[in-house]
């Protein structure tokens, strides 16, 4: 039984959650306290898994009653711990993934009504059972929840096109950290009535409340897709590649991802039927991908147009267009084992970061020089979401050095990479959030006035602090 706690305080979960609800056993709890790519294990007083938004109500004000912290909790996907208590926090983990109904689908005003616990893959494919798209698409989408999703304002594959999480919710229903419902889970596209209140939950990482359901955006599914495969001449060539992309096949245009010839490599070596569609070795790829609304229209022939043009202007050196679904599927295939293959390389040091479009290959030809000099044989590991400016800056460790002596530097290292980007008017985080791992980090580049301002409002909403203390910001402490 977990210790520490106030007496009567799991006798009083239990009535609210009943039996099945409320996680104490210590080997039950692991999983939900090891942190994804296994690097952090936090600890946690217990897991409550609510089923029902009163049922969340009912916890959050027991525990605002006796002073414990709440880790919200969705599908511990997240990339930044931010879903994972740590002893000092003496929280309890609010996990959402019972609360995992779809309560309405309205094709008419292209709207879906869902709960936070409800995985992002399921969301995607009751849209495409109803003729519609919910177009949030990222590696993790078959155990992420739609409430991390918003919480962390997740971006994935077809921000170029739909905008990242942010983009695509219309309402919300939150428990706030006193314990009250707020039901703000309005389908409509305008509605000028004072402060959006929804934009400071979306993107919060579980400071502000819980996020218990949403009314996400719908969007006509596309009728016919696009891809295609392209071995880049120069890093530098896939701006203009990006501009003509826009210019030619305009907001058709879904992904623009950035593969270097290392991902391939691991993804080979790792990965399960990876297969290079191009012959000869480059050093960079584009996975590009298109979709209509309509059957049999122009993107095929757009696409041969557009790699007849890449040829000419030498952007390209060698390029596929996919023939059919199996194809495609083969290219995105390869998309993500990018992602997975670098993991049994060793270790890596990360970076989600975003610089303006523009600047994309010379952070990562600053990156590269300053992190080698740094660390002579580090292996740059760069992919990611060219469209949004987001680069996955992943940093494998060097052939033959001791693993716990390479991620030992991940500070300094982050630093020297932040410094560039930062130089460059980017961001240290692009998708994946602050969590615990990058709060340091952000109070450093962040303004004074802007963590003011920050804290300002955590105060307001959770005075005392027991909403996922210690994530995203620093704590202010609670006035005694
Ligand atoms: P969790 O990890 O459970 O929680 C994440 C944060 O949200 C925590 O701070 C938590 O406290 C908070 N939270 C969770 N649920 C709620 C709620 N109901 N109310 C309030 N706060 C809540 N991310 C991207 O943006 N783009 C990508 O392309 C991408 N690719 C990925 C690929 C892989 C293989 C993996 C493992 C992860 C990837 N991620 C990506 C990161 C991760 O999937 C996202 O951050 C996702 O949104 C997290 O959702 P989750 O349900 O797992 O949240
Ligand atoms: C991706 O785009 O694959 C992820 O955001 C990157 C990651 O999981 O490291
Ligand atoms: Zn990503």
């Amino acid at each position: 039984m977990p210790n520490n706690l106030p007496n009567d305080f799991i006798s009083n979960l239990e009535q609210i959650v009943t039996d099945k609800g409320l996680i104490v056993e210590k080997n039950e709890i692991r999983p939900y306290i090891t942190e994804r790519r296994g690097r952090f294990v936090g600890e946690t007083l217990c897991v409550v898994k609510p089923a029902t938004t009163k049922e969340v109500s009912a916890v959050v004000k027991l525990c605002s009653d006796n002073k414990v912290a709440i880790v919200p909790q969705g599908g511990n996907t997240g990339l930044v711990s931010g879903g994972i208590p740590f002893a000092e926090d003496r929280a309890i983990i609010l996990n959402l993934s019972r609360m995992n109904t779809i309560r309405d689908l309205d094709p008419i005003n292209n709207t879906m009504t869902v709960e936070a616990g409800c995985i992002l893959q399921t969301i995607q494919d009751h849209a495409s059972k109803n003729d519609r798209l919910f177009p949030l698409s990222l590696g993790a989408e078959g155990t992420c929840e739609i409430g991390g999703n918003i919480a962390t304002n997740a971006g994935g594959i077809n921000v170029i096109r739909y905008g990242n999480t942010r983009a695509l919710i219309l309402g919300l229903e939150v428990v706030t950290p006193t314990g009250e419902i707020w039901d703000g889970l309005r389908s409509l596209r305008k509605d000028n009535t004072g402060y959006d209140l929804k934009q400071l939950f979306i993107g919060s990482e579980g400071t502000l409340g819980v996020i218990t359901a949403a009314v996400l955006k719908l969007f006509p599914s596309p009728k016919e897709q696009q891809t295609a495969f392209l071995a880049l001449n120069s890093l530098e060539d896939a701006l203009p590649l990006l501009n003509m992309a826009q210019s030619m096949i305009g907001d058709a245009l879904t992904s623009f991802e950035l593969i270097p010839r290392i991902g391939i490599e691991f993804s080979q070596k790792h990965g399960h039927r990876v297969i290079d569609p191009i012959e000869a070795k480059h050093d960079w790829y584009i996975l590009m991908e298109a979709s209509a609304g309509t059957a049999n229209s122009f993107l095929p022939d757009l696409f041969t147009k557009y790699m007849e043009k890449a040829f000419e202007e030498q952007w390209v050196l060698d390029g596929v267009l996919a023939q059919n679904k199996a194809q495609s599927d083969s290219f995105w295939l390869i998309r993500e084992n990018v992602t997975l293959c670098q993991k049994p390389e060793g270790g890596s040091i990360k970076h989600d970061i975003a610089v303006p479009v523009s600047s994309i290959p010379t952070f990562i030809r600053k990156a590269n020089a300053a992190v080698k000099k740094l660390i002579p044989g580090i292996r740059p590991y760069p992919f990611g979401h060219v469209g949004d400016g987001n680069i996955h800056y992943n940093l494998s460790q060097p052939v033959g050095m001791d693993k716990q002596a390479y991620l030992n530097r991940w500070e300094e290292v982050n630093r020297v990479v932040h410094d560039i980007v930062i130089d460059l008017n980017g961001s240290i985080s692009a998708e994946h959030g602050i969590g615990r791992v990058k709060v340091k980090e952000n109070a450093h580049y962040k303004s004074s006035i802007e963590i003011k301002l920050m804290q300002q409002v955590k105060h307001s909403f959770d005075p005392l602090n027991i909403m996922n203390p210690g994530k995203l910001i620093p704590s202010i402490q609670p006035k005694k």
